[in-house]
């Protein structure tokens, strides 16, 4: 799954294509490494060798392409971005170019946070269910409860959210997720499991998840603090129940990996396979010679990175709403904040 949920936009400069009509990508995310501390069972990452790392200095050139390609949210995971002992440099460094956000384990954040919170304006820290089904799964004992940690610590300084993915062996705790995310004062971002063909296969089951869908439908509604639009869990049902699909645009999301390789057409197809060396690359001469015509039918994954801001209009007002006016509210918050 992938790095940046789009939550926060922070701004009234969103737009999906330029003023002439081009497709270029509006949000990048990238695996600073593929090592982890846990051992996630439905994860491909973990089992991935690291063949070298970039430099801070390589990152920065990075930064700089995607930064003239015009990206203006940047979002940081792995692998566990936290065993990056250079995290801060990195982080400090995207925060002078783009909004910019991290999902993590949480395993070190407690510790960490205090390095990187003037460098972040948003954090993902993955739970994937009430403490035993979430170290279960995770592979690590205490893993739940270092996360847990690490969130209210985080929650001092910056906007936060947990990320939680549905998976066959988690479905049935969704309503305790939500009254877990009440409790910390923190919002829930949830997305649907993929099945890499490198890890357990635990993409739940069409039906039960069907179910899943729609309660989570019915708390957003409630007012539950869930991340996704109600558009969201509207279009993967009706895509994959009913039949009407929506348009895919891998295009607006650019993958770098550890290597600094562009991932194309998008995180799950070719199971993040990195190509073209992202400073060595005209991405805006890439971006318009691609096939992207050839994805917009593909619904095969229900990522929110890529699923959230292909369904954005501007002629949507639930959804302007929900990510461009809570957006400015939270901007305005934080300012006062750390002002
Ligand atoms: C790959 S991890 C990297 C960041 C960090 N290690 C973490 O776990 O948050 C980013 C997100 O991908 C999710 N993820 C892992 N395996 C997945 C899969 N098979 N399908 C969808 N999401 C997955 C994780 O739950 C996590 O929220
Ligand atoms: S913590 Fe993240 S990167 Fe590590 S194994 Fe789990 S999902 Fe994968
Ligand atoms: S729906 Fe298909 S094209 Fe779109 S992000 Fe998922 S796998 Fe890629």
């Amino acid at each position: 799954m992938a790095v940046l949920r789009p939550v926060v936009f922070r701004g009234v400069h969103y737009s999906l294509k330029t003023a002439n009509g081009k497709k270029l990508p509006l949000i990048a995310g990238h695996k600073l490494l593929y090592s982890c501390n846990l051992r996630c069972r439905m994860c491909p990452f973990w089992r991935r060798p690291d063949e070298k790392l970039l430099t801070v200095e390589e990152e920065v050139k990075m930064m700089d392409s995607l930064k003239k390609a015009g990206v203006v949210f940047m979002g940081f995971e792995g692998g566990e971005p936290l065993l990056r002992r250079d995290i801060a440099q990195i982080l400090m460094e995207s925060s002078k170019r783009f909004h910019t956000s991290m999902v993590t384990n949480g395993w070190l954040l407690k510790t960490k946070i205090h390095e990187i919170k003037d460098y972040l304006d948003f954090v993902f820290v993955s739970l994937d269910g009430p403490e035993e089904v979430h170290d279960k799964i995770r592979g690590i004992t205490g893993s739940f409860k270092r996360a847990v940690e690490g969130i209210i610590e985080a929650k001092e300084y910056l906007g936060v959210a947990i990320s939680h993915t549905i998976m066959s062996e988690n479905l049935d705790h969704i309503q305790e997720m939500v009254k877990l995310a009440q409790k910390l004062g923190v919002g829930l971002s949830v997305q649907v499991a993929y099945n890499y063909s490198t890890a357990e296969k635990l993409s739940p089951q069409k039906e039960r998840l069907r179910r899943t869908l729609e309660l989570l439908l019915q708390l957003k509604r409630r007012g539950a603090p869930i991340v996704e639009s109600e558009d969201y869990f509207q279009a993967i049902i009706n895509s994959w129940f009913n039949g009407v699909e929506w348009r895919c645009k891998p295009w607006l999301l650019i993958n770098i990996d550890p290597l600094g390789r562009i991932v194309l057409p998008c995180y799950v197809l070719n199971e993040y396979k990195g190509d073209n060396i992202v400073w060595q690359t005209d991405i805006q001469k890439l971006w318009q010679a691609y096939p992207w015509e050839k994805f917009e039918k593909c619904n095969k994954c229900a990522l929110a990175c890529y699923l959230e801001p292909s369904l954005f209009s501007w002629l949507n007002y639930s959804m302007v709403k929900d990510k461009i006016l809570h957006g400015i509210i939270s901007y305005i918050e934080n300012a006062f904040r750390s002002g």
